[in-house]
């Protein structure tokens, strides 16, 4: 049977490169992107480059909730089951602090809220699966940068973009780990390594940083490399490790352990859950 995977964020860089080849290996692909007419085209590249015409496009802003969950109710209305569902959206923002539609910190909202909201909204689809999926891109950025808060979870203190990132992707990790005991449903996170895409392109970090990650750029991986591991454990089977585990070139790798404890791990979940509004109490 036809496997179908949504990729969130997949009109450019590492989502697009993942799209190509699950649809190449003959999966149904669901590309979401955030403007219809970009991915409009970028369904049309997929279909060209994989020869595959079972490519759909599906789009929100993951910077609002109601059109997320817009999204979710058309994706139940048009799929009767997902069999892998992919949070790869992410994005670093500028050195001045922005909120969502809803409020929240733009870091927090696209990186953490989001993947979330939609993997709570789909989860049912999901568990129709005989081999689910969850697969969350996170990134080393939370080793690197994190530095939370955890009276002031989106910064509205003390603000800078990376240490935003890098907690966002620290939380992030927290709530795949977290989900796994929840659900059947493997779910996995990942570090797909530094990799040329827009990521970052337009992310306005100050004058020093700005250079420095120009500088950089020329050596980092491509976009097809940065997507190994998401397909990897896409498609994998026999994935090495545990439901819930972080990966790093197709294995499971160390998560930073600097802030964890399994109190703060509850805290941010329960954050989510009252922020995405599933709990209202
Ligand atoms: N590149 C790296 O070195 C690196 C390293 C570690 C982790 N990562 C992670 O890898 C993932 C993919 O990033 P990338 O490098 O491929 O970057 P990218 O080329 O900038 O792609 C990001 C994707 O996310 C979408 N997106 C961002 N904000 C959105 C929003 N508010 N609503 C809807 N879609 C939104 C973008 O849509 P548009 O096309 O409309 O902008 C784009 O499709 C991210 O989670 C990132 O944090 C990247």
């Amino acid at each position: 049977m036809q496997k179908t995977v949504l990729i969130t964020g997949a009109t450019s860089g590492i989502g697009k490169a993942a799209a190509v080849a699950l649809s190449r290996q003959g999966f149904h692909v669901i590309i979401h992107g955030r403007d219809a007419a970009k991915t409009e085209v970028v369904r049309q590249d997929i279909i060209t480059e994989s020869g595959n015409t079972q490519v759909s496009a599906i789009t929100a802003d993951l910077f609002s909730m109601q059109d997320i969950r817009e999204m979710c109710t058309r994706i139940h209305e048009q799929f009767p089951r997902i069999d892998i569902l992919i949070n790869n959206a992410g994005s670093l923002m500028s050195n001045v602090r922005e909120v969502s539609a809803d409020g929240i910190e733009k870091t927090f909202a696209v990186n953490v809220t989001a993947p979330f909201l939609i993997t709570h909204l789909l989860l049912d689809l999901l568990e129709k699966s005989d081999d689910a999926r969850i697969i969350n891109v996170a990134s080393n950025s939370h080793q690197l940068n994190a530095q939370p808060d955890f009276n002031d979870l989106e910064l509205k203190n003390g603000y800078n973009p990376l240490r935003a990132y890098g907690n966002a992707k620290l939380f992030l990790i927290w709530n795949t780990q977290h989900l796994a005991w929840r659900t059947n449903v493997k779910v996995y996170s990942l570090h797909p390594g530094a990799v040329a895409t827009s990521f970052g392109k337009n992310s306005n970090l100050g004058p020093l940083l700005n250079i420095i990650s120009k500088m950089v750029r020329p050596f980092f991986l491509s976009p097809e490399s940065g997507a190994d591991t998401i397909v990897f454990l896409a498609t994998a089977s026999t994935v090495p490790g545990n439901s819930g585990d972080y990966y790093v070139n197709r294995k499971p790798a160390k998560k930073s352990v600097k802030y964890f404890s399994p109190e703060r791990e509850d805290l941010i979940w329960n954050y989510c859950l009252h922020q995405t509004g599933i709990i209202t109490y």
